[in-house]
C-alpha cells in the first residue's frame, strides 16, 4: 500500500496536468453535478463562508460560481487539499471570493472554530481520516451551518470502473510488457538500429507481439477495457515508424516516464477504491456527526442516467 506522502504526490501529479476534475465526466455527468450543487446552495446567503474539503483544481468551486452568478450572489470560498494543486486563474471562479490552500491535509488544517456557514466536499471527505475530519467539521461550522457531501460508495458506477481498471492494471503488470518494450529499445540502441539479423531482438519483438495479442484478447470480453487497450497501443507506439527519428535514449526516457505515470494512476485508483464507503461506513459517519451535534437531513444515492455515482449526504448543525 502506498504511503500517505505518495498518495498526496499521486494527486499533485494529476493536478499539475491542469485537469479540472478528478474524473473524466461527460456532459450529462457534468450537468448532474452542476444541478446537485445548484440545488445544495440554493438556500445559502450571499457572502456565506464556504469550506471545500479535498478541493483539487476547484471543480466544485466552479459549480458554486456558476450557481452564484445565476442568482446574483457571491460566496467566500476556501478550498483545502493535501496535494499541490494547479487551479485556473481566480477570475474563472468569479463571483466567488476564492482562497485555495494546497499541501494542507484537512485533519490538521489550522482553521478557527465557527468560521464557516457551509462545508462541502465532492469526492474528497472520504479520502481523509474521516473520524478526525468529522470532529474538525463540527468545530468549524457555525450553529445552523450546513454540511453537504458527495461521496464515493462501494456500489457506485465509478467504483465499479475503478475495480475493472485495477484488474486491467494487474494483467498489464503480470504480462511484463513494458519491461519487454524497454529491453527491446535498449537492445536496438546497442545495435545502433540495425535490428535485421539479430536473433535476440527478433525474439523480443515476437514476444512483445504475442503478449500484446494476448492482452488484447483478454480485454475483449471485459467491461470497459479502455485501460488495457490504451496500454497495448502506447507500448506498440514506442516502435511505430512515426517515431523512428526519436533517439533510443529519448525513447527509454519516455518509457520510464510512462511507467511513472502508470504508478501514480494506480496509487490514485487504489485510494479511490479504499475511499468508497460501504453502507456501514456511512452509518458510522452519520452516527458520529449526529453525536457531534449535526442532524442528518438527507441521505440518498446520487443517481443519474439510472446509474449510481455515490452518496449524497446533508447535515445541519444544531
Ligand atoms: C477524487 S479527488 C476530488 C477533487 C475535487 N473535489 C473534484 O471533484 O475534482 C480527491 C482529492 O482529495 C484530496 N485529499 C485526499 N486526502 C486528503 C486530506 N486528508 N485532506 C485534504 N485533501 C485530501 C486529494 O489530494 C484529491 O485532490
Amino acid at each position: 500500500m502506498a504511503e500517505r506522502s505518495e498518495e498526496a504526490l499521486s494527486w499533485s501529479n494529476f493536478w499539475q496536468a491542469e485537469l479540472s476534475r478528478a474524473f473524466a465526466a461527460d456532459e450529462a455527468q457534468e450537468q448532474a453535478l452542476q444541478n446537485f450543487w445548484t440545488a445544495a446552495c440554493s438556500s445559502w446567503n450571499t457572502k456565506d463562508r464556504v469550506l471545500d474539503i479535498g478541493c483539487g483544481n476547484g471543480a466544485l468551486a466552479l459549480s458554486l460560481a456558476a450557481a452564484a452568478r445565476e442568482t446574483g450572489r457571491t460566496f467566500s470560498y476556501t478550498g483545502l487539499d493535501q496535494a499541490a494543486i494547479n487551479p485556473p486563474s481566480h477570475s474563472d471562479f468569479e463571483p466567488l471570493n476564492v482562497v485555495l490552500r494546497d499541501n494542507t491535509p484537512a485533519e490538521t488544517a489550522p482553521l478557527p472554530d465557527s468560521s464557516f456557514e457551509r462545508i462541502v466536499s465532492q469526492y474528497g471527505f472520504e479520502y481523509c481520516d474521516r473520524k478526525a475530519v468529522r470532529t474538525k467539521i463540527a468545530f468549524w461550522l457555525v450553529p445552523d451551518g450546513t454540511l453537504s457531501l458527495l461521496v464515493h460508495s462501494q456500489d457506485s458506477q465509478l467504483t465499479a470502473e475503478v475495480r475493472y481498471t485495477l484488474e486491467q492494471f494487474r494483467m498489464a503488470e503480470e504480462s511484463a510488457l513494458l519491461v519487454l518494450v524497454a529491453r527491446l529499445v535498449s537492445r536496438l540502441h546497442q545495435l545502433g538500429g540495425a535490428e535485421t539479423g539479430d536473433r535476440q531482438a527478433r525474439a523480443m519483438r515476437e514476444l512483445i507481439n504475442s503478449t500484446c495479442q494476448e492482452l488484447t484478447d483478454k480485454a475483449e470480453p471485459m467491461p470497459n477495457p479502455y485501460f488495457l487497450r490504451n496500454f497495448v497501443s502506447v507500448c506498440l507506439g514506442f516502435f511505430s515508424s512515426d517515431r523512428s527519428h526519436i533517439p533510443h535514449d529519448v525513447r527509454l526516457a519516455n518509457i520510464f516516464e510512462f511507467s511513472k505515470q502508470l504508478l501514480f494512476q494506480k496509487t490514485r485508483l487504489e485510494q479511490q477504491q479504499r475511499a468508497a464507503l460501504s453502507e456501514g461506513e456511512i452509518d458510522e459517519s452519520v452516527a458520529h456527526l449526529e453525536n457531534l451535534g449535526l442532524r442528518c437531513k438527507r441521505r440518498e444515492a446520487f443517481v443519474f442516467n439510472a446509474e449510481h455515482f455515490g452518496f449524497a449526504l446533508e447535515f445541519v448543525k444544531r
